[in-house]
């Protein structure tokens, strides 16, 4: 079989790369359980109804629920390619995804990563595995809902990571989408996964009056990936470009 930490080759730190493997294989270790947690939810994902988030999400309290290996180094290679500074992420869990972001953030000169979780436990655990990979300092970690720990949010933000659990993903968004700066960009994970839960989300996303351009990628069962349109976009300012290749 091949080596799923592959993905990771693309990382400059070897140091970053190993605690990324460790913890991808502890979460993939987890996974058949979090499968057992949504069991009684199936009826409703099967009849396209949205999953009661509220009394559902504390039974997620002590998983990874992390991006794939192939999420993170999508969001690694893309805040390179737009020089980005200052991250948002809604959603930390236990930091995998923020190390993917703070690498980024390190490798583009140096910045800062906000990162928002509801659940203190968690949050410790990032700052832990945050500090380990020596990221620790371009990381904060806002505790509590992110619909108000986000409330104060200085500009411009070059990326948000869009990691939350669905209610709040609109807010958040909503709250977020004015700092973006034009060519700025939204990286949305679990859309596909659980499409009935953001509808309101990608309705809203897709509507070209709300400033994005937006699509979904066949990453993790569907991962939108959303730009911020406006003048300094098509003038190609602050990024650093990219190559895409596809067979
Ligand atoms: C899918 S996990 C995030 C995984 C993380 N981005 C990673 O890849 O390592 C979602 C996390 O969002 C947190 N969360 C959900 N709703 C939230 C809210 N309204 N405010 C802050 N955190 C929230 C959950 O506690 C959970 O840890």
């Amino acid at each position: 079989m091949a080596n799923p930490d592959a993905a990771l080759d693309a990382l400059p730190d070897p140091q970053v790369r190993a605690l990324l493997g460790r913890l991808h294989r502890e979460a993939d270790r987890q996974e058949k359980s979090v499968y057992l947690k949504f069991l009684d939810q199936l009826p409703r994902l099967a009849l396209g109804r949205a999953i009661p988030w509220e009394r559902f999400g504390h039974r997620l309290d002590d998983k990874f629920i992390c991006l794939d290996r192939s999420q993170g180094v999508f969001c690694y290679l893309l805040a390179r390619a737009l020089g980005a500074r200052r991250i948002v992420e809604f959603g930390t869990s236990f930091g995998v995804s923020t190390i993917y972001l703070a690498l980024a953030v390190r490798e583009n000169g140096g910045g800062r990563v906000i990162g928002t979780e509801r659940v203190p436990a968690k949050a410790a655990r990032a700052r832990q595995h945050l500090r380990e990979a020596g990221l620790l300092e371009l990381v904060e970690i806002r505790e509590g809902d992110a619909t108000e720990t986000l409330r104060d949010l200085e500009g411009p933000v070059d990326l948000l990571l869009c990691d939350g659990f669905p209610p709040a993903m609109l807010p958040v968004l909503k709250l977020v989408a004015p700092h973006i700066r034009p060519g700025g960009a939204v990286v949305s994970d679990n859309v596909g996964a659980f499409w009935a839960d953001h509808s309101d989300f990608l309705a809203w996303v897709r509507d070209p009056a709300n400033g994005f351009q937006s699509a979904m990628l066949a990453m993790n069962e569907g991962t939108e990936l959303s730009v911020k349109v406006g003048a300094a976009a098509s003038a190609g300012a602050a990024g650093q470009g990219a190559v895409a290749c596809a067979s």
